[in-house]
């Protein structure tokens, strides 16, 4: 072989090597790349295995030891592996060191034996031949790089098995985790929902005998305002937690969702509940279908055109609209209010779990719903972002996939 052939072989070896992933792929690109460089017959791909030599692979014109494990000290592998060197044979049967036995049934009369990793070896790398040879100075040093490079893929392999097996552990920890803080908040917040109603009840029933009674006390009364008020919030609170725990449990069924007419009926819906309101609801004509959970975008839809008529109450006139339309892979749609807006240098905080941009006092409201929002359009493998001029507006925008898609059944 020419020494421009050689070369491109030691290339490709390099770039295979290089991209190995297993013990597997590093045995058989080593054992035909030792056969190629050197021209031999055969070549083994050794490893050490439990102070025995394991011939792990084999490339050669007639079987040799393919699966077979040796004792270090009665083989050539081992010699080499011991001596930390390596070793060329010429005539296999003038060697004491060579199990005649062994050899006898093999094609080989001359050999070489390259150990990866000489300081501390790890295998060896071995070529033989059928008849009687003296491999050159190149083709040892080509047989020194390939076990150098080996040596190092070897590691690389380690390092990224290692690697994996902790990711795939911590993975498995986190879910384990998560299942069971989601198991925890389903079941605190279920425990909860009872004794809250219970107190909201009280507090209404004491406020009502208050009223019966002619209580004039106005500090009672203010008393009795705030525990009801308390009781509304943790009620509000604990459904919350409940949507949250509900949202992790839920399996997507996917369906063509009609998001003009669903954003529509949620519309008028939350409208129907101030009737004192002026608000001006429209959703754009090009609101395309969306493919996608029903139940849970409905629940989205709910939480953006609840907090657009929430943060336009001040507002003398509100007007909340529903755009959307289709790009790419995916569709946009956008819930935009002309109400108290906020601090956009804080767009993406408003997202997180109880974070909240207003103050009760203004505007009530628990900080759960914007959260449980991106969620939902998480699980769609959609976006969210919000952007607002203060005391003018908030444009809400989410992307979900279209009603075409079909990768997303
Ligand atoms: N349409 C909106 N206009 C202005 N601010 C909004 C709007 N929607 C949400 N926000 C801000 O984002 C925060 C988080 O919203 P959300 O999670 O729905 O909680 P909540 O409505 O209970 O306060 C709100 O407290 C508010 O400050
Ligand atoms: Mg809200």
């Amino acid at each position: 072989m020419n020494t421009a052939d050689n070369f491109e072989n030691l290339v490709q070896v390099v770039q295979d090597l290089s991209l190995a992933r297993s013990l597997e792929s590093i045995t058989s690109i080593v054992r035909t790349a030792a056969r190629k460089l050197t021209g031999a017959d055969g070549a083994t791909f050794v490893l050490l295995d439990d102070n025995r030599c394991y011939y792990a692979d084999e490339d050669a014109i007639a079987p040799l030891w393919k699966g077979g494990r040796f004792p270090v000290e009665s083989c050539i592998s081992g010699w080499a592996m011991l001596n930390r060197q390596h070793v060329v044979i010429e005539d296999i049967y003038a060697d004491s060191r060579i199990p005649h036995d062994l050899y006898k049934p093999t094609f080989v009369k001359s050999l070489a034996m390259m150990p990866i990793r000489k300081a501390n070896p790890i295998g060896v790398i071995g070529t033989y031949w059928a008849h009687q040879y003296v491999p050159t100075a190149r083709e040892l040093a080509l047989l020194q790089s390939l076990a150098d490079m080996t040596a190092v893929a070897i590691e690389n392999v380690n390092l990224y098995l290692d690697l994996e097996n902790r990711v795939s552990q911590r993975t498995a920890e986190l879910e384990e985790a998560r299942k069971s803080l989601e198991a925890y908040s389903h079941s605190i917040s279920h425990d909860l929902k009872a004794p809250v109603r219970s107190i909201k009840l009280l507090a209404e029933m004491l406020s009502e005998r208050m009223q019966e009674l002619n209580f004039s006390d106005t500090e009672l009364t203010r008393i009795t305002t705030r525990m009801l008020n308390r009781a509304d919030h943790m009620d509000a609170l604990v459904a919350g937690l409940l949507d949250f725990a509900r949202l992790g449990k839920h399996e997507l069924s996917y369906t063509r969702v009609p998001m003009r007419r669903l954003a529509e009926e949620v519309g008028r819906e939350l409208i129907e509940h101030h009737p004192d309101r002026n608000i001006h609801f429209s959703v754009n004509e090009h609101v395309p279908d969306a493919w996608g959970d029903a139940l849970l975008i409905r629940q989205a839809l709910q939480n953006l055109i609840g907090n657009a008529i929430k943060y336009t109450s001040k507002k003398e006139s509100a007007r909340i609209e529903v755009g959307g339309d289709s790009v790419d892979e995916f569709n946009w749609y956008t819930v935009t209010d002309n109400g108290a807006g906020f601090n956009e240098a804080y767009a993406d905080k408003l997202f997180e779990t109880f974070h909240r941009m207003h103050s009760e006092k203004d505007f009530d409201g628990i900080g759960i719903g914007l959260s449980l929002t991106k969620q939902i359009i998480n699980r769609h493998h959609g976006k969210i972002d919000a952007s607002a001029i203060v005391n003018e507006g908030a444009v809400f925008r989410f992307t979900l996939p279209k009603s075409s898609s079909l990768s997303y059944t």
